[in-house]
């Protein structure tokens, strides 16, 4: 390493220390070593602190086990979908949580990165028997590390977008479009109407995907007929094609 690079680095650190000491409750446990390192990285500093309280949120969550949407199961129409379509290759779920759709993806044989920007949810994941070619990242969507670029067949989403504030969607968009390859598909769990006024989850509204997702090829919408208790009605799915 360069003593450019290094000093770079001894700074974000220092900032990063700093974001620490402005948020104590959520403690110093919230990384460790290279997790800091994944999650934080090529951000420009002035990104540090808005990033951290993101972090410092979602982990919050999964330490105190605020995690109503996690069902303890894959997601009901991913399983509707698997039972008559392949999805195959490389596989990223982004915000993946404890890692359910990551698992019943991998157990149609894909390598499967489940990507997640809270490490308690990846520490969970992790407790999880291996069902096969999974594997489970800290890092933060909506900045994905350059080494992801293009690198996937597939992409499937499940409340990740709507858990995100809306005005992260253009971001969120432009991620799947940086770790599609030409030809890949992304394929959408929407949640339309979330029972919540004030979230997250956040609604969508069709319309609005359609212009947030106008840069890919829609294959196929659809309503699912399976959905978590209360979700019936409320979800929508989308297969897209990013252009070859
Ligand atoms: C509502 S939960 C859904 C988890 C999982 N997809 C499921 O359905 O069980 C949203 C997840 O996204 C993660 N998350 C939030 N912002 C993120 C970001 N910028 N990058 C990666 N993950 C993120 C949260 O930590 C949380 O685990």
């Amino acid at each position: 390493m360069t003593m450019a690079r290094a000093a770079v680095r001894m700074e974000r650190w220092g900032i990063i220390r700093s974001a620490y000491s402005l948020s104590p409750c959520a403690g110093r446990q919230l990384f460790s070593g290279e997790d800091r390192i994944n999650v934080f990285r090529g951000l420009p500093r002035t990104d540090f602190t808005s990033l951290f309280n993101r972090v410092a949120e979602w982990e919050k969550r999964w330490q105190a086990g605020d995690t109503g949407w996690d069902h303890g199961e894959p997601s009901p129409p991913l399983l509707e979908y698997l039972a008559s379509n392949l999805i195959d290759g490389q596989v990223l779920v982004p915000g993946c949580g404890s890692g359910h759709d990551v698992r019943a993806l991998a157990r149609g044989g894909s390598a499967v990165l489940g990507l997640d920007i809270a490490p308690s949810a990846l520490t969970k994941a992790h407790r999880f028997p291996p069902v096969g070619k999974e594997r489970y990242e800290l890092g933060n969507w909506l900045k994905p590390d350059p080494e992801l670029k293009e690198r996937f067949d597939w992409v499937v989403e499940h409340t990740c977008f709507c858990a995100l504030e809306p005005s992260a969607r253009a971001e969120y968009v432009a991620s799947v479009d940086f770790a599609l390859r030409p030809g890949g598909q992304f394929l959408g769990i929407f949640y339309l109407r979330p029972r919540a006024e004030n979230g997250p989850p956040f609604g969508v509204k069709a319309t609005e995907l359609d212009a947030f997702f106008s840069r890919f090829e829609l294959k196929r919408q659809w309503t699912p007929s399976r959905a978590y208790p209360g979700r019936e009605g409320r979800e929508q799915m989308r297969a897209y094609y990013k252009s070859a």
